[in-house]
């Protein structure tokens, strides 16, 4: 869609969540406009400081009677959009016990647990139980980095470090290989491990991933398990601290970025 549907709108355009009145800027999508508002939309695959990806579907609203991506939607004058609907939420949460069994994910032992959003989502939307059955798929961990771990058993393939590395670190340390459900992130070295690729532990792609598929190494448990993100509010409830993260953000040191991707 042009921007230039969207230029000319005064300050007070508006359009409706839920029946609530939020304000835009011309170009903001409506995950965006929602976000800086104080109204949380459950997303994934999201970033602030990158292109919207639309793959996910945690964000799926209904925009005027219809189905829509909230964070690839752009914000229009009068929009009608349902988000925290049952209906909605019941599909979040399939969407989500889909995302638990297609990979191995054991919170307990994570050392993500507190700062993961997808772990952080599960317990927002109230997911009790799997549903499906487990896949247990055999999937690469790689230590060999100095800095970094790689446990794709943790991945939910929101591409987010491929993004990352490409977009911001002009790197392309992480692809995507494989179709379907064999669909994996591979990392681009001459041996195919971490300690072969260009990654540095100042790269945006060491901090970005939402789970603990890529995590820094010695700072697991620097926050101890109880004090952490999440553990203060749940995901829904943090809209102010997601609100700040639409600021553009430069490449930082490592014990910053750590922090600011909430490590
Ligand atoms: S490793 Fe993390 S950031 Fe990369 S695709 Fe998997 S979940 Fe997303
Ligand atoms: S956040 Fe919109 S599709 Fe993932």
């Amino acid at each position: 869609m042009s921007d230039n549907l969207n230029s000319g709108l005064d300050s007070t355009a508006t359009f409706s969540i839920d029946g609530r009145r939020v304000p835009f800027e011309a170009g903001q999508t409506i995950l965006q406009a929602a976000l800086a508002a104080g109204v949380y939309i459950p997303h994934l695959c999201n970033h602030p400081d990158l292109k919207p990806h639309g793959s996910c579907k945690m964000c799926t609203v209904i925009v005027n009677g219809r189905n829509g991506s909230a964070c690839t939607a752009r914000a229009m004058p009068g929009l009608e959009v349902e988000n925290d609907t049952p209906a909605l939420n019941d599909r979040r949460r399939v969407l989500l016990q889909m995302l638990f069994v297609e990979g191995n994910h054991f919170c307990p032992g994570c050392e993500k647990s507190g700062n993961c959003q997808l772990q952080a989502l599960a317990y927002d939307l109230e997911m009790l139980a799997p549903h499906f059955r487990h896949a247990f798929p055999a999937r690469v961990v790689d230590a060999s980095h100095p800095d970094i771990w790689l446990d794709l058993n943790r991945c939910i393939m929101c591409e987010l470090c491929v993004r990352a590395s490409r977009d911001l670190d002009g790197k392309s340390v992480f692809m995507l290989a494989g179709r379907g459900t064999n669909s994996r992130v591979v990392v681009n070295s001459p041996s195919g491990l971490l300690k072969d690729s260009a990654l540095t532990i100042d790269d945006r792609a060491a901090h970005i991933c939402p789970v603990g598929a890529i995590l820094p190494k010695r700072v697991g448990y620097a926050v101890p398990i109880g004090e952490r993100q999440f553990d203060q509010a749940t995901i829904g409830h943090q809209v102010d601290y997601l609100a700040k993260r639409t600021i553009p953000i430069r490449p930082v040191a490592a014990e910053t970025a750590a922090a600011t991707e909430g490590n």
